[in-house]
This record gives structure tokens, C-alpha cells and sequence, in this order.
């Protein structure tokens, strides 16, 4: 099979061709302000360049990030685009059917980036949703919503966001997605990381992806094509591309976008037991490069956001009025390397190194300081890894999570605490289960104060079926009274905070080897303004 069929095939397995051609009737709509140069003869793209969909992300009280990228092949080189740049006119609306557009503009899509767009519209109201689109030459793009976040004096009535991530396109249907894109009422997504998985997935010769492919996980990317095209199968999948057409997206990332466990600037293969040759750091440095490129490239980010060689500025704060503000935190770039090996093992000494450093000194400050001054009710530690201790049969610590970093989370919480920080709320994932928990300032001691509360979104696809518990669960609840809850399906996690509450909602799956998994609950659970701590939902 040529590697055209393989497309297409793969196309009509994941759904995509269904809503390709039902996207086709947007073409009618109004060309844009500037008629741009187009692949193939006169303003025609030989296929339809809007394959991988649409994104909008980084809401402010003004305006937002809008994304599309051109890719008429999304799997070959430069996603099947001739290497000039190209002017894509986009508009924004306040309608579905953009009757009243209240932005308009074009933009360059350049080969540099992948024929990436991200637009930041600004002058759009506060608090309000809006719907957008693209053109280039005579091909629309399908419509996405978004929303901006309130005012900064505005005293919302709520802030609704999901937190989700790890999505290993070989593990499972993408379907707690789809249930995210047809969530009521959503402001955003924060997508904790986890976005691709660093493996080739398909491997030539394949006639498809998807759940019934396993990837040849050994076959690692390297390279910006490599990343490219990773990101290219993922965007592909129609439940992923209507979450994000539906909702905004608040995107970190955690390791798999760049190699599983790294740190800092060492690579996975680090010298230890288990990769004896290791990848020296100003080589990981380009593959780093490579990898954050390709991210910002497929993610709905502004300027500020593009890598300058191999560092990102990936830390940010999102406020959502007086109700909250969300901190997105990255635990991969400024951290020590892991202590003990990468794996769960008996904690050795250098675990209560006094100078561990999971944020970096200067992420630190920033945190602590931007939480002393916020004054808003909610304090939302958007972040990757489990902050909790999670102590496992055997007296087990697992070393990539920040229980291999406790003199970091110590000065964290200390500093939480000095500050009479009272809504730190603390969103995590990373681990493919969810979890819910008090994090006290000692988590040994049942009487050190409650100083957080964090919810431990499960994985979009990663571990496959799952199950409602392991064999280990009750030990593992035992030996840490401070996690209140466990679920081993597959899902997302829906936080739905006022001024008086937040409430939290486990969704799970009970299936995503299979399509179609209805979304079921499992789990609702409360935290009180002022009063960290999990306590039960009804
Ligand atoms: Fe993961």
C-alpha cells in the first residue's frame, strides 16, 4: 500500500474524512482581505491544507491565541506544502455563524515554523465567547469557539476548567476527549503535558495507527521532522481536534513531548544502570531544541512562548479575575537530575539533598511571590508531576515525581504557609491514575497542617483499560492517610470553583480500547474557600 492509501485509510478509520467533507461547506465563505499565493494552480490547494484542525489558547481579558498550521499532507515533510510562505486570513466573531466579525487579518505562514499561525487577537471584550476561522487561497478552515477570561477587577461567578493530559495514541481511542469537547459551560483545558509520546508510532509498512497498532516503543523521534510528524498523527484524530475547536487550551508540557524522565539538560539516557551510554548534554540540547519547536509550532502559544535554542519560557499566570489564578508551572527544565535512578525504589540518601531544586530558584520566587500578591480566592498550581507523598509497598518512592525533591516541596509549602496562602489548589497528572489528597507541610506526620489540596488528573488514553483499582491500592491508602482517593480508568479531571467552593469530578472511562465509552463518574469531592483539604462531594 502506497503511503497515500495508508492516509487515507487511516483518515476513515479515525473519522476524519466525515468531518473533512462536512467541513467543505465553509468554503463559501467570504475570501479573505488579502488574496494569497497558494500551492498548485491559481488559488487552489490540490487537498484540503486544514487537516490538523483548530486551537485557541492563552486567554486574557482582551483577546486570545488562535492557531491552525497548513498541512494538505499532514504526514509528509513540511506537511506537503512548497517551502515559501504563504498569507492566511483569519477572523474572529461573536457568533457561529459570523454575521457579527469583530477581527479580521492575515497572517504569514512560514516554512520555518511548519506553516504553523498563531495569531494574537487582541480588543475582544472580556468573559465572553467568540468563534474563528481561517482561509488560505480558496479552503476554509473548520470554525473554533473560544472564550477570554474576565476583567482583572471582575468577580466572576465561576471559573470551570478540565485538567488533563498523558494521550498515548497507541494505548486507546482519544474519547474522554471527545466528552471534553462537548463539556457544558467550560472557560478551559489545562493540558498538563503528555501531549505526544516520543515514539514513531506508525512504522512503514503499517496500514494504520490507532489502538489496534502497537507502536514499537524502542523507536524513538529525534529530530524536528520526527516531532513534526508525531504531532501531525495526534492532531489528526477527530476527538482531540474537537476538544480543541471547542475550548481553549492552557498547554504545558511534562516529558514525553521531549524524552521520557528527562531533567534539566540530561536526557532519559544518562549514564546510569539502565543506559550506560549516555547522550552528552549539548547533544540532548539539540534533540530538546528540536522537540520544543515542534510543541510551540502545534500549540495555540504567543511569541513569548518560542524557544530561544534549547529553553522555552513555559511558566506563566493566567488570572481569572478576583475568583483565581492559575500558575502553569514547568517541573522539567530547571530540576536536578533524579536522584536515585529514574524508577520507584527505596529512597537512598541523596533523596534529602537540602539543595534539591524541582521549580529552579528563580520559578520559586516567582511562585511564592505572585501567590503573596495575588489576593484572588484560588491558587491553581497547574503543574505536571504528583506534588503528594506516595509512599508504595516496600517503603518505595517513585524518583521522577516530587517525592525525590522534598527539601523543593518543603520550601514550597513552607512558603505557602508563611504567606497565609489558603486556596492552593494543586492540579497534577503524569501518573495514568487519579488521586486525590491533603498535602500536609510534613506528609509524614498526620498532624502537620493541611497547607494545599491536589487532584491528580488520570490519562486521556496512556495504560490502556485500566481498572477501578490495583492489588495494591488498599496498601498504598494505608500507608499514606492523606490520599483520600484512588481510580485506575482512564479520564480527565473537572474543577468548577465559585468563591465559596470548588468542586472537583473525577470523569472516567470505562473502556478506550474501544471506541464509544460513555463518560461516567468516579469520584466528586469539595474544597472550601480558605480551608484547604479534600472533603467529600454529593
Ligand atoms: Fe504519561
Amino acid at each position: 500500500m502506497d503511503s497515500r492509501a495508508r492516509h487515507i485509510l487511516a483518515l476513515e478509520r479515525r473519522g476524519l474524512l466525515r468531518g473533512a467533507l462536512g467541513l467543505s461547506a465553509l468554503a463559501a465563505i467570504q475570501p479573505a482581505a488579502a488574496q494569497a499565493p497558494a500551492p498548485g494552480p491559481g488559488l487552489g490547494f490540490r487537498r484540503w491544507p486544514f487537516t490538523l484542525g483548530v486551537a485557541s489558547g492563552e486567554p486574557a481579558p482582551d483577546g486570545v491565541v488562535i492557531w491552525t498550521r497548513l498541512a494538505p499532507e499532514p504526514l509528509a515533510p513540511l506537511g506537503g506544502m512548497p517551502a515559501a510562505a504563504m498569507e492566511v486570513g483569519w477572523e474572529v466573531a461573536e457568533d457561529p455563524r459570523f454575521v457579527r466579525i469583530v477581527q479580521r487579518g492575515t497572517a504569514l505562514a512560514r516554512p520555518e515554523l511548519g506553516f504553523s499561525l498563531h495569531v494574537e487577537v487582541a480588543g475582544l471584550a472580556p468573559a465572553r465567547p467568540y468563534w474563528y476561522r481561517f482561509r488560505a487561497g480558496r479552503e476554509a478552515s473548520p470554525v473554533g469557539r473560544t472564550r477570554t477570561a474576565p476583567a482583572p477587577d471582575a468577580a466572576p461567578a465561576r471559573l470551570r476548567l478540565v485538567n488533563a493530559g498523558c494521550q498515548h495514541l497507541e494505548h486507546g481511542f482519544f474519547t474522554a476527549w471527545r466528552h471534553v469537547a462537548e463539556e457544558e459551560e467550560l472557560d478551559l483545558v489545562f493540558h498538563y503535558g503528555d501531549y505526544i509520546y516520543e515514539y514513531r508510532g506508525v512504522q512503514p509498512g503499517q496500514p494504520s495507527w490507532g489502538p489496534a497498532v502497537r507502536t514499537h516503543e524502542g523507536d524513538e523521534i529525534h529530530t524536528l521532522d520526527d516531532y513534526r510528524r508525531r504531532y501531525a498523527q495526534y492532531r489528526l484524530d477527530p476527538d482531540l481536534a474537537a476538544a480543541h475547536a471547542a475550548h481553549p487550551f492552557l498547554v504545558s508540557f511534562d516529558d514525553h513531548e521531549v524524552d521520557n524522565n528527562w531533567a534539566g539538560m540530561i536526557s532519559e539516557e544518562d549514564g546510569g544502570a539502565r543506559f550506560p551510554v549516555a547522550v552528552p548534554p549539548e547533544v540532548f540540547a539539540l534533540r530538546m531544541q528540536a522537540a520544543f519547536q515542534a510543541w510551540w509550532e502545534h500549540m495555540p502559544l504567543g511569541r513569548d512562548a518560542l524557544p530561544r535554542g534549547p529553553a522555552i519560557a513555559a511558566h506563566r499566570r493566567i488570572p481569572w479575575g478576583r475568583l483565581a489564578d492559575i500558575h502553569v508551572l514547568d517541573t522539567r527544565q530547571y530540576r536536578d537530575d533524579q536522584p536515585c535512578g529514574d524508577g520507584v525504589v527505596r529512597p537512598c540518601d541523596a533523596v534529602a539533598r537540602p539543595e534539591a531544586q524541582m521549580l529552579g530558584a528563580a520559578q520559586e520566587r516567582w511562585l511564592l511571590d505572585g501567590m503573596a500578591s495575588s489576593g484572588a480566592t484560588w491558587q491553581v498550581l497547574a503543574q505536571q508531576v504528583v506534588l503528594m507523598r506516595r509512599e508504595f509497598p516496600g517503603g518505595t518512592l517513585s524518583m521522577d515525581k516530587w517525592d525525590a525533591y522534598p527539601a523543593a516541596r518543603t520550601r514550597l509549602l513552607a512558603g505557602i504557609r508563611e504567606r497565609n496562602v489558603t486556596g492552593a489548589v494543586v492540579l497534577s497528572g503524569d501518573v495514568h491514575n487519579a488521586w486525590a489528597g491533603d498535602v500536609r507541610l510534613d506528609p509524614t506526620d498526620e498532624r502537620s497542617p493541611v497547607v494545599a489540596t491536589e487532584f491528580v488528573a488520570s490519562s486521556i488514553s496512556s495504560g490502556g483499560d485500566g481498572s477501578e483499582a490495583n492489588a495494591n491500592t488498599p496498601e498504598i491508602l494505608r500507608r499514606n492517610p492523606h490520599l483520600r482517593f484512588f481510580n485506575n480508568r482512564r479520564g480527565y479531571c473537572l474543577h468548577d470553583a465559585t468563591a465559596e467552593r470548588m468542586e472537583v469530578t473525577f470523569r472516567a472511562l470505562p473502556h478506550v480500547t474501544r471506541a464509544g465509552a460513555p463518560r461516567e463518574d468516579r469520584g466528586r469531592f469539595v474544597v472550601e474557600a480558605g480551608k484547604p483539604g479534600v472533603q467529600q462531594g454529593g
